[in-house]
């Protein structure tokens, strides 16, 4: 069987390399994926994510079994769909299934209308009707940007004032273009952030460990948001009982209400959760499996992947298996700057072996030689697995400290939380 992936982070990455270990695949294509993915046997296609009938014509040509699809713009913008209207399976949401990600105005709505706890809310296009209703609420309160705008469309905002900017840079200075154009604001919710993910399809889902990401860029959870700069799963101090609870009462009702909707999900749906004194509550879903949370996850995973897909996707029963213990943990590699500006093309130590994994994101080979040189803002990302959190912080760190990381920087506390 030959795969498609779609994408090019280390997401992708971790998709890829764990299908290529599942028996009776012979060959995974990623497009367009990234030259450091080359070193774990991966096939790359010159083929952007947003070009949907140059992809089609590859699956086509190229047998491909089926394709995962990674990132949320490529599902927003309806690849599925097109897949499937072309004869092909493609594993994610159709566009409107994925308008739980790509519109956190319908997300509150489905929310509401079918039971699933989250912050109260308003959405607003008029900036004085916003404004009016920051005023009303207080601080702290959140205002988000509707749409996709890559992680950074929130702000958490401590003060009236700092909530009113925000609402002016949105709808009225066009700060995230068209996302911006509608914001949707939210009461604070106050406890421990985690993550959890399924397999779905329809009304069958299938839980994943759960996963911690660290958002901002610098340790101790200080500077600017970015899309992630590590992770570990599961969390161990989650009790069992609150991932029992937030099945029962957020991925439940979720994927019941999108069924009702005219709107059943398939795909990996993600449901970023705040552990509050009331239980658990949504902050948001995504439509697609999370950066990096895929990379400590995966691994994870000791059932046969590509069989399990192809299963979920043929509404057979799936035997999906975890590792049940010890924990998986990774540290990301960004450029200086990031997520702001970063210089590219700085030269990557070599690609870890043994029990310590390196997924690549932002990596490119030398012009006239196979040495990888940096070219994104998040680089690279060591994981490793071991007993208990601090013994993986201790092996990753270990390595990160004999890597040379000019130009790079990563954080010292991935994990911490858990100790
Ligand atoms: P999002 O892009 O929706 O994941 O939001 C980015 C970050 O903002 C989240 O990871 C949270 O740390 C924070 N956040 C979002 N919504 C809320 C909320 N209602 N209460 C508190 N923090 C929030
Ligand atoms: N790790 C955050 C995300 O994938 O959105």
């Amino acid at each position: 069987m030959k795969l498609l992936v779609v994408g090019s982070g280390g997401r992708e990455h971790a998709i890829a390399k764990k299908l290529l270990e599942s028996q009776g695949v012979e060959q995974v294509f990623v497009a367009p994926g990234n030259d450091g993915m080359t070193l774990d046997g991966v096939d790359l296609v010159n083929i952007g994510i947003s070009e949907h009938s140059r992809l089609i014509e590859f699956a086509k040509e190229n047998d491909i079994a089926w394709s995962f699809i990674g990132p949320d713009d490529a599902l927003a913008a309806g690849i599925v769909d097109d897949f499937n209207q072309a004869g092909l399976k493609a594993f994610g949401p159709s566009r409107l299934a994925a308008e739980l990600e790509w519109s956190k105005d319908f997300a509150k709505e489905i929310m509401v209308k079918y039971g699933v706890p989250t912050a109260a809310y308003g959405t607003f296009s008029d900036f004085e009707e916003a404004k009016a209703y920051i005023e009303k609420q207080g601080a702290p309160i959140v205002v988000k940007a509707d749409g996709l705008a890559l992680g950074k469309g929130v702000v958490v905002a401590e003060t009236v004032e700092q909530a009113v900017e925000a609402a002016h840079d949105m709808l009225l200075d066009n700060k995230f273009g068209d996302s911006g154009a509608r914001v949707v604001i939210e009461e604070f919710l106050d406890g421990e952030e985690f993550s959890l993910f399924a397999f779905v399809n329809g009304d069958k889902f299938y839980i994943m460990p759960t996963a911690q990401d660290h958002k901002r860029a610098y340790d101790g959870d200080k500077g600017p948001n970015t899309g992630g700069m590590g992770a570990y799963a599961p969390v161990p101090h989650l009790p069992q009982s609150v991932v029992d609870q937030s099945v029962e009462t957020i991925i439940k009702p979720v994927l019941k209400g999108m069924i009702a909707e005219g709107r059943s999900y398939l795909g990996v749906l993600y449901a970023g959760l705040i552990l509050t004194a009331d239980g658990p509550k949504v902050i948001e879903f995504n439509s697609r499996f999370g950066d990096p949370e895929t990379q400590i996850i995966l691994p994870r995973l000791t059932s046969d992947f590509a069989q399990n897909i192809t299963d979920i996707l043929d509404k057979k029963e799936p035997a999906i298996t975890w590792l049940d213990e010890g924990v998986t943990l990774g540290v990301v590699v960004a450029s200086e700057g990031y997520p702001l500006d970063y210089e590219k093309g700085l030269p990557l130590p070599e690609k870890t072996e043994g029990d310590i994994i390196t997924y690549y994101a932002g990596a490119k080979f030398a012009e006239n030689s196979r040495a990888l040189l940096s070219n994104g803002g998040r680089v690279y990302m060591l994981v490793t697995t071991a007993d208990t959190v601090s013994a993986a912080q201790k092996k990753i760190y270990d390595q990160l400290k004999k890597q040379d990381t000019t130009g790079l920087f990563y954080r010292t506390d991935i994990g911490s939380k858990a100790l």
